[in-house]
């Protein structure tokens, strides 16, 4: 059977208390809304369509090409929000997914079990429900004696005895097309004035049909997200989940109640993880790594065997056998080859370092290129900003730079040249010599064997 999904988002989520939408707000580094569209599409193997609000230009922007959009331009409840997807799909499908946007966690198979549901039941159609202990805020499902669904009460106009119930309405359901069109014009207005999706239910009973549900019983799924307390529960399931995949693929992590992986982020075999890591964006992490404690890695390529100890790590290309920190920062741009090793208190911005640099301690390198085996000593700095331009430093291989050397760039240190501690380098090195001064001047040529 053909089966569309539509996905509702154009609620305000008032109870957010936010300048950003609320499907918008991330859950392990992505918009909730994404984690939505995900799920959908792969149940139906189609694109949803997404019901939005006035003014969701950003939402739009944010989920465009993965959705088809539908405006709901008065906001009156989420049986209205439906509606407005009537003209779009009537006569081209079968069955109708319908699912809250604020509902990140619930899964394909989940899906596809309320889609197989209905594709066998009789009745217009099938709910999700949930016992689990915490009810934010959801409506309860309504039984008679016999377990027959009689209705869904939402929790604002439900007695103390409704209130006591404990199964849940979840937020997604699979509808029989033909039948739901001809009857979302019937929904009454509730006393909030807004059209229920949730009455339907009753008005099928009313019409004699029974009613189908699949229960869930997993808590994280449920997790439907109102407030940011809820949005804080959900953040803590999507972590654990992540980290329980890569447990499985191999990766060992120390601590999963402190490793923060985002769900973009690719990790390899018997890479070690220690605590309050945080792993962010498109990053991708090799085999053998060590990771942590205490880094933040985002966006970056970090090569096998690698070692990151208390760093920050942005928008770089690590090689492999790279070992860095305790407390260094790279920043974009920053490519360290095979076997770079960079000790405490390093920044490295927009430069390249070839294959076995050292850089010890205390140092800032930006806009260079320094060649392979060159070391680079305590407190070396590239004075690469006039105030106005950024400049380069070439420093070529096999290069010792003397502590507390200022490089002013643009400049040019020539293969295997040394220079004096303390040096403020101005002019270019030639190759094989040794600077040193203030402002610094050649004074002796090297053997190239020394
Ligand atoms: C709704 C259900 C409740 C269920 C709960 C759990 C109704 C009346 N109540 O309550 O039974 O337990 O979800 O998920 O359906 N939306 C629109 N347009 C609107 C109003 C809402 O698109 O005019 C969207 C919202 O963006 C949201 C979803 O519909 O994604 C649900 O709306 P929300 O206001 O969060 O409903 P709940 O109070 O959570
Ligand atoms: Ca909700």
């Amino acid at each position: 059977m053909k089966c569309e999904a539509v996905l509702l988002a154009a609620g305000l989520g008032t109870r957010m208390k936010s300048r950003l939408p609320k499907v918008l707000h991330p859950l392990a580094g992505v918009p909730m809304v994404d984690w939505s569209i995900e799920a959908c599409s792969q149940a139906t193997k189609k694109k949803p369509y997404l019901v939005v609000g006035p003014e969701s230009e950003e939402l739009q922007r944010q989920a465009d090409g993965r959705c088809i959009f539908i405006e709901q331009t008065e906001r009156l409840g989420t049986g209205h929000a439906v509606m407005q997807a009537h003209e779009s799909l009537e006569g081209i499908t079968d069955l109708v997914l319908v699912a809250h946007a604020d509902l990140p966690l619930l899964r394909t198979v989940t899906f596809e079990r309320l889609i197989s549901r209905q594709s066998e039941n009789a009745g217009p159609l099938t709910i999700l429900t949930a016992e689990v202990p915490e009810s934010r805020g959801f409506g309860r499902v309504k039984r008679d004696e016999s377990g027959k669904i009689r209705g869904i009460i939402e929790e604002l106009h439900a007695t103390p005895e409704e209130r006591a119930i404990r199964e849940l309405n979840v937020g997604a359901y699979v509808f029989r097309a033909d039948w739901l069109w001809e009857n979302l014009p019937k929904l009454p207005l509730s006393l909030k004035g807004e059209y229920y999706l949730t009455d339907m239910v009753s008005l099928a009973v009313e019409q004699g049909n029974a009613i189908e549900s699949v229960s869930i019983t997993s808590q994280d799924e449920v997790i439907g997200i109102n407030t940011r307390e809820h949005l804080a529960e959900a953040e803590h399931a999507v972590r654990m989940r992540i980290n329980r995949r890569w447990m499985d693929e191999g990766v060992t992590i120390i601590d999963p109640a402190t490793t923060y992986i985002d769900l973009d982020v690719v990790l390899g075999q018997d890479t070690v993880i220690f605590p309050n890591t945080h792993l962010e964006g498109a990053t991708r992490i090799g085999e053998d790594c060590r990771i942590g404690p205490n880094s933040i890695i985002r966006s970056s390529v970090v090569g096998n065997d690698s070692r990151i100890e208390a760093s920050v790590v942005e928008g770089a290309t690590l090689e492999e056998d790279v070992e860095i920190g305790p407390f260094a920062h790279l920043r974009a741009g920053a490519h360290l080859c095979r076997g770079v090793h960079m000790g405490n208190f390093g920044e490295v911005k927009n430069s390249r370092l070839e294959a076995g640099v050292k850089l010890g301690h205390f140092s800032y390198i930006g806009d260079a290129h320094i060649g392979e085996n060159t070391n680079i000593g305590a407190g070396t700095v590239t004075c690469n900003f006039d105030g106005e331009n950024k400049h380069h430093t070439e420093i070529g291989a096999d290069v010792f730079i003397g502590s507390d050397t200022m490089l002013v760039a643009p400049l040019k240190i020539g293969r295997g040249s040394r220079t004096g501690a303390g040096s403020v380098v101005t002019k270019d090195v030639p190759d094989w010599s040794l600077a040193a001064g203030v402002p610094a001047r050649v004074i002796r040529k090297l053997d190239k064997h020394d």
